[in-house]
């Protein structure tokens, strides 16, 4: 979503918020800008569309020694070069960019703005256009920042500068994520440390209504009341590689092909030198004493955490309700008496997951955040955070996160279930390694997955995946894939549910994708493929070594049947990629999509 880049110092300004903003594009958008300060004034440069067509615009003969950038995804207003960010007061004085929503920017704009000719349609520029009249009243630009701050109702991640001082950029957080990096001669901030690995690795973490103010070797944190805080750096654990595409066209294929390695990295994490489960004891006594888990999640992690929950009440014994985050917040069910909630979330900022979070801490409940990125928001507000391990997950959508979800959510089962004295009659971490050798055999079979994708899904405007029991669950993670990069029109279903309304929808060719693992209704699902091909659909039919049949179109290799979804996710996620690069589609960043979605 939205993303911001600020640079203080005496390097190129111009580049490292053009090359910041690049690596934030992951994260979706649809318009950008920067602003510079140099010696004649500030810079302004904004376009709808991409950085590539921002680059090409920016006056390449300006040298600035401040600046911020900001990538949007439009929430409050059509996207467009004048809803594009960065935003001016009316007097060109002050400039801003601004994740996140300002809940009363109607009423600031009533009570303050009633002179003011506000030009774009955004909640952002009347947060600008407020600081300008209260520098009016405060003759203080520190001070009419904070007391611009106090009166913002919502989310905000903010940078702002002062066209009369070269030496301050302003910056307060709420809700939205922003770090401040530290530099040697310089500062930067990042709405997402990605942004400015390249020129730091030290961070300073900025907590819910704080103020700073940053300049060229002082970072000073303040409280919205001017009191000053003392706060350490800490040093991001990313490596710059991980965040580099290196050989491969795209990210996502790059990131398929690292699931196999992420199992690995995900066994060696939480296993120790005895082979025995390591876990967090707080969270395995947390697991211990409650009487329902609550999975709530969105998008993709919501499809890894109805797989959880077959494993955790199948290995572990424990029942659990899966939710969708967004609608969880409004719509909450009847609550068990020890609730214990999970949050599943490869970025740790979906802002839909964080309401619930919300509400539930206030409510006294525990909270897990499982996430692949420790000390995002939900990992700093839960109690106890389980990590995924799965390295910088850049394409929009996801792949390795949806994996690694799966396979911490069956530690996290099995862990349960050896401390509740549950008997297995399976080896959980030599089935993960049986099940990641079997992904990395698929991941060999590229050449065999974009033939199908061709064959099955050239012109199709719809397709359907069908799939019952565990089979169920990867079909509809494998339709949103297909929908998401793709734009193909695409429904999972439970096979026994499609004759009941939407098979009305199967006509000569319809491709419908039938994934077969499961013993217990590989009968069923059977039955159910010839339904459809009796209407004249493509079947193509996915099995697994044991079940397979003479016409089946592909055979996985065999896992323990628990752990199916996560080697019978790899050819949908490799269906869809080449789909969507059968119609020429940008696969990392899909239209209208968002990697990390911080509004509600
Ligand atoms: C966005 C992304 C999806 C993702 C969902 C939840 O919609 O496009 O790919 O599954 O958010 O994200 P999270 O970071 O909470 O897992």
């Amino acid at each position: 979503m939205c993303g911001i880049v600020g640079y203080i110092g005496q390097n190129d300004t111009k580049e490292i918020l053009l090359h910041g903003l690049e690596k934030l594009e992951y994260r979706g958008y649809d318009s950008a800008g920067i602003a510079m300060l140099h010696e004649a004034g500030i810079n302004l440069t904004k376009v709808k569309g991409r950085i590539a067509a921002l680059r090409e615009s920016v006056d390449h003969t300006v040298h600035a020694t401040m600046g911020i950038g900001h990538t949007r995804w439009a929430t409050h207003g059509v996207p467009s070069e004048v809803n594009a960010h960065p935003h001016r007061s009316a007097s060109g004085r002050f400039t801003l960019v601004h994740n996140g929503v300002i809940e009363n920017y109607q009423e600031l704009k009533r009570e303050y703005l009633h002179d003011v000719n506000v030009v774009s349609e955004t909640d952002t520029e009347v947060v600008v256009q407020l600081m300008e009249k209260l520098y009016d009243t405060y003759q203080d630009t520190a001070e009419a920042f904070r007391q611009a701050i106090r009166l913002l109702k919502g989310s905000y991640a903010i940078g702002m500068m002062d066209a009369r001082d070269p030496d301050h950029l302003y910056v307060a957080k709420n809700k939205s994520p922003l770090l401040i990096g530290l530099g040697d001669g310089f500062n930067v901030v990042a709405s997402d440390a990605m942004a400015t690995l390249q020129v730091t690795d030290q961070y300073l973490e900025i907590y819910d209504q704080e103020v700073v103010i940053v300049s060229r070797n002082v970072v000073e944190v303040q409280k919205l009341n001017g009191a000053v805080v003392d706060r350490k750096p800490y040093t991001a654990q990313i490596d710059v590689r991980d965040i580099e595409k290196g050989t491969y066209p795209h990210f996502m294929l790059k990131e398929i092909d690292e699931q196999p390695f992420v199992m690995r990295n995900i066994i060696n994490a939480y296993q120790n030198e005895n082979n025995e489960l390591k876990l967090d004891a707080d969270i395995r006594s947390a697991m211990q004493q409650t009487d329902r888990v609550y999975i709530i999640a969105a998008g993709t992690s919501y499809h890894a955490g109805l797989v959880g929950k077959s494993l955790m009440e199948k290995i572990a014994n424990i029942p659990v309700e899966v939710h969708v985050a967004s609608e969880f917040s409004y719509n909450m069910p009847l609550l068990s008496d020890h609730p214990l909630f999970i949050f599943i979330s490869q970025s740790g900022e979906t802002a839909d997951s964080r309401a619930v979070l919300v509400k539930i801490k206030e409510m006294g409940y525990p909270a897990v955040t499982m996430t692949n990125v420790p000390g995002s928001t939900l990992s700093r507000e839960a109690d106890y955070t389980l990590s995924l391990h799965a390295g910088p997950e850049i394409a929009v959508a996801s792949t390795k996160a949806y994996t690694a979800q799966i396979a911490v959510l069956a530690i996290l089962a099995v862990d349960t279930a050896q401390a509740k004295g549950i008997e297995l009659n399976f080896d959980p971490m030599q089935e993960l390694a049986i099940a990641a050798n079997a992904m990395e055999m698929l991941t060999d079979q590229k050449e065999e997955m974009k033939g199908l994708a061709s064959d099955y899904l050239p012109t199709t405007r719809n397709a359907f995946f069908i799939g019952r029991s565990a089979d169920y669950n990867v079909c509809i993670e494998g339709a949103l894939k297909l929908k998401e990069i793709s734009y193909i029109q695409a429904e999972g279903f439970a096979g026994g549910e499609l004759k009941h309304g939407t098979i009305a929808l199967i006509e000569e060719g319809t491709p419908v994708i039938a994934l077969a693992t499961q013993a217990n209704v590989n009968g069923a699902i059977r039955g159910n493929v010839q339904e459809v091909v009796a209407r004249g659909a493509n079947a193509m039919v996915i099995s697994m070594k044991g079940l397979e049949q003479d016409e089946d179109t592909f055979v996985l290799p065999h896992v323990h049947e628990l752990l199916t979804p996560l080697v019978s996710v790899v050819p949908m996620q490799l269906l869809a990629y080449y789909a969507a690069l059968d119609r020429g589609c940008d696969v990392d960043k899909p239209r209208n999509l968002a990697k990390s979605v911080t509004v509600e």
